[in-house]
């Protein structure tokens, strides 16, 4: 039989997108925003748990493409990759001195890492692929850190002006891997709607 075949054909990349985006939002749509102070700590260390496990994953990915990157012209790609594995790992240290500030701690375990995080490790082997692994990222923590912008609003400011400012960072992100799809592929990609 040949029922144990179809679980083992590789994933493309893509197919997982959904998923994530449903996982970036559950905590969300989670519960009703509570109108009491204590309620809306635990949500918002909940969260940030989950921001915190992206943001780690983002360094990882980005730190393994840096090393993994070879062929011609990757030197400026891998500068890129090593820059961007910086400024993550600056996302992870902000993230989880928020939740030490909001009385939580942060969950660096790496049991269950790549399930509470929004973004994905990857497994891509050209450098084509890991920009659009890194491209694929980074607009699913852009679209994720609006609605987390949104939820937070008046209610934690401090949170809030974290978020916007990693999110412009990320929005840059976004931007060099897409100027750096098109140096290497030669087409904008642009991804579905879902
Ligand atoms: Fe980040
Ligand atoms: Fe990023």
């Amino acid at each position: 039989m040949s029922d144990h075949m179809s679980t083992t054909v590789a994933k493309p990349f893509l197919t997982d997108v959904t998923e994530l985006r449903k996982r970036a939002r559950e905590h969300l749509e989670n519960g009703a925003v509570t109108k009491s102070y204590q309620g809306d700590v635990k949500q918002a260390i909940e969260i940030l748990q989950s921001v915190l496990a992206t943001e780690i994953v983002c360094v990882l990915r980005y730190t393994q493409h840096a090393i993994a990157a070879v062929g011609i012209d990757s030197e400026s790609v891998k500068d890129e990759f090593l820059t961007h594995a910086r400024e993550e790992q600056e996302h992870m240290m902000m993230v989880a001195e928020r939740i030490n500030q909001l009385g939580g701690d942060p969950n660096f375990d790496p049991k269950g890492l790549a399930t509470r995080s929004a973004s994905e490790y990857g497994s891509a082997e050209t450098l084509v692929d890991m920009i659009k692994e890194n491209l694929i990222a980074e607009r699913i923590a852009v679209e994720h850190y609006r609605e987390l912008i949104r939820y937070f609003a008046d209610k934690d400011p401090t949170t809030r002006v974290m978020l916007e400012g990693i999110l412009a960072t990320e929005e840059e992100h976004a931007n060099d891997m897409h100027d750096l799809l098109v140096a290497h592929e030669g087409t904008p990609f642009l991804p579905g709607p879902n």
